[in-house]
């Protein structure tokens, strides 16, 4: 444990995380300086075929970031101008911000409060006036599957393709099958606050669809399969050979830290469960069958004072997200209105996000439960 979470409990202590794998990174990545390999390459194509098996697909596709892999799977999906995807408002903007890249516009289907994801009954409203819809965009928020069969029943018969946005929830489950093998292509961020997270930024792309992953594959170098013949308009979103090497490592390891922040989110519950505190602590949907808690986030009453306090006992917390996408300024073309989304609008205002990490130790996190019980005076 690093020295300064001995005194704190940050958000997140990467340095606790580093500690423990510095050595194996260390030996990881010093061959691939040594030969002066930097782009894609074996490291990326070994990742690929690891992560491809990690969440259950036939194929794996890196890349830059997880903003790019959004923006990849759109336009190997053929979205372009004129055309509307169905995603939700309370998500980090680069969700919505994929979409408006492609030239297409998004169009905001409300959260469903017990999961913080995609309401299906809400989407079957907007797939009524958008009918034409051209992709489905649902985000796995805090690492707890959207309800993909519900999502899937209506987009299926419907011929419109479902991209998951995976960032948070590399290993979720969703009725037993993995994020990111449940729609047509699942889209994962390894930036380094992500279950899976590189020294830097980074990203993966998953599906089944081998047509899919050859368009993929060459989207992301241009458009092109063959040197210097472009047959897309592509871009350059590449995954660096050192990132996939650490990478490669962190995987080895996903599982037990995954463990250690769902023993962690448990512990909470259990510590803070039967207190009246006017918090309501995260639930887990019955086709939840695994959270892996990139985010272990309460509904508080004063949030903000109550982060302030924290903030006082040297306790880390964040608020993901304090403003609706359809309320954003850069938006404010697509004419969203304060009440167009209410239940995404209301948890903008309550939600706080607590230390989970799978390094936290039992009595950080009792420090943390100590000092929501004084805030709320219990
Ligand atoms: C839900 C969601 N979508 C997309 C992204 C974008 O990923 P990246 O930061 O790797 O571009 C993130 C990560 O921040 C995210 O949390």
């Amino acid at each position: 444990m690093s020295i300064a979470s001995t005194h704190t409990v940050p958000l997140l202590d990467l340095q606790a995380q580093h500690e423990s794998i510095r050595g194996e990174v260390l030996e990881a990545i010093l061959p691939l300086i040594d030969a002066q390999r930097f782009i894609l390459g074996e490291p990326v194509e070994k990742l690929e075929r690891a992560v491809a098996a990690y969440c259950g697909t036939a194929h794996a596709i890196g890349c830059a970031n997880g903003t790019d892999a959004l923006f990849l799977a759109l336009l190997a999906l053929e979205v372009g101008p004129g055309d509307e995807v169905l995603t939700v408002p309370f998500t980090f903007f680069a969700t919505a911000g994929a979409v408006v890249r492609t030239g297409a516009t998004p169009v905001f289907v409300d959260i469903d409060p017990a999961t913080f994801n995609m309401d299906p009954a809400r989407l079957e409203d907007a797939l009524k006036r958008h009918p034409k819809a051209k992709a489905i965009l649902p985000v796995h928020l805090y690492g707890a599957c959207a309800d993909m069969d519900a999502i899937l029943a209506l987009a299926a018969p419907r011929g419109i393709p479902v991209v998951e946005d995976a960032a948070q929830a590399i290993g979720a489950e969703y009725r037993g099958r993995r994020a990111g093998s449940l729609g047509a292509i699942g889209c994962f961020s390894f930036f380094p606050s992500k279950n899976l997270g590189g020294y830097g930024d980074g990203g993966i792309l998953t599906t089944n669809d081998a047509e899919l992953a050859a368009r993929l594959k060459a989207l992301r170098v241009h458009g092109s399969r063959e040197k210097y013949i472009h047959e897309w308009a592509g871009i350059n979103s590449r995954l660096d050979a050192l990132q996939a090497a650490v990478l490669l490592v962190k995987l080895k390891h996903l599982d037990a830290w995954t463990e250690g922040r769902r023993a962690n989110a448990a512990r909470y519950k259990e510590m803070l469960a039967g207190l009246g505190l006017p918090a309501v602590l995260p639930r887990e949907a019955e086709h939840t069958t695994r959270h892996v808690y990139n985010q272990f986030v309460l509904r508080c009453e004063r949030r903000d004072e109550l982060r302030a306090f924290l903030a006082t006992e040297a306790i880390g917390t964040e608020v993901y997200y304090p403003l609706p996408l359809h309320l954003q300024k850069c938006f404010a073309a697509l004419g969203g209105r304060e009440g167009d989304h209410p239940v995404s609008e209301a948890c903008c205002k309550d939600v706080l996000a607590m230390p989970v990490y799978a390094e936290l130790t039992a009595a950080q996190m009792s420090r943390v439960c100590g000092a929501l019980r004084r805030f709320y005076g219990r």
